[in-house]
């Protein structure tokens, strides 16, 4: 019998409170905030309700920011405690121009000096009122791999948990990730390392677990359209077997998850919202394309329901 954390990866545009409270129903242990700017955190303390809120039901949650600048960073990570996140996650990983370009996500696996620095202040100012975590990725592309060397800077600057992505940056989401990386990696902590990449299925989050002996799994993707995903592993891995996904299960839980948008954000937003995470529940199966058609053509939330009705009852 495995007990292993699952936690939800974060998800820019997707890994909001509505589909975050899903998750949880489904049995997720981590939640985690979309990635915020920790400059945007200091310019405009007023904002940083709305960006990091959450629910106590979302307990434990982190807050991920990402910037460049050391002491920016240990400064958004202070503004963050009177909110009292469980962990704050900086984002080291993100391959995304706009952010590299400011040297911050992956821009760090080229600076490990800075990278440490960055650690290293955060710590200092938040001393040990939270968990402080890292995420980042095998290096930035195959000829510089330098996770192992990066982890190890990360964990003596102070960091609490590592999560590695093991992906280059150059490989963005392409290709597939390579778990030699987190074995790697684990063996050579002392502190706690969670593997991501790739995991979309209760014997492929099995399977990360025997190929590197991580000690936690995150899923991104894979959870996409499938929140379930988190109770399937989680049943695979202590009884060796899962219940598959019902047609009824997939209707309540996608008009569970407009209701839970509902609940944060207006009708018109929650319908051009909520447009990708409805065609991810259809994704591969019959019918699919013409749900799409009509999910983005739709214009109110009662429009999307009939739809998903119409598309799993017939
Ligand atoms: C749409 C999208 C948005 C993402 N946003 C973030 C983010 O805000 N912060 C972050 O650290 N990673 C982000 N990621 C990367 C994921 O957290 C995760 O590391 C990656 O998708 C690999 O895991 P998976 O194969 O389980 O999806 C994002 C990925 C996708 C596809």
């Amino acid at each position: 019998m495995i007990n292993i954390p699952l936690y939800l990866a974060p998800l820019a545009g997707y890994s909001d409170q509505a589909y975050r409270q899903l998750c949880k129903d489904w049995g997720v242990d981590y939640l985690v905030s979309e990635m915020v700017s920790a400059d945007g955190l200091i310019r405009d303390q007023d904002k940083t309700q709305s960006y990091v809120s959450f629910s106590e039901k979302e307990r434990p949650y982190g807050v991920q920011i990402f910037g460049s600048d050391p002491l920016i960073l240990a400064k958004a990570a202070v503004a963050l405690l009177p909110f009292k996140p469980d962990f704050i996650d900086i984002n080291m990983g993100c391959p995304v121009r706009k952010v590299v370009k400011r040297g911050a996500g992956s821009a760090l696996m080229k600076d490990p000096l800075r990278a440490a620095e960055i650690v290293r202040e955060v710590k200092k100012a938040i001393e040990n009122a939270t968990t402080l975590t890292v995420k980042f990725r095998s290096g930035w592309d195959l000829n510089n791999l330098n996770y192992l060397d990066f982890g190890l800077r990360m964990q003596d600057a102070g960091a609490d948990i590592l999560c590695l992505h093991a992906r280059t940056t150059s490989q963005v989401f392409s290709g597939q990730s390579n778990w030699e990386h987190i074995q790697k990696l684990k063996e050579a902590l002392s502190i706690p390392l969670i593997g991501n990449g790739d995991i979309d299925s209760p014997e492929t989050a099995a399977q990360m677990l025997k190929e590197t002996s991580c000690d936690a799994l995150m899923i991104g993707r894979g959870a996409l359209g499938r929140p379930w995903l988190f109770s399937q592993i989680k049943q695979y891995l202590t009884e060796g077997y899962y219940q598959p996904v019902t047609k009824d299960k997939i209707l309540s839980t996608s008009l569970k998850h407009l209701d839970y948008a509902l609940l944060y954000k207006e009708e018109y937003v929650v319908v051009r919202e909520m447009r990708s995470q409805l065609c991810h529940y259809a994704k591969g199966m019959p019918g699919s394309k013409e749900l799409r058609e009509k999910i983005n053509h739709s214009s109110s939330v009662n429009e999307l329901r009939e739809h998903l009705r119409h598309w799993l009852l017939h």
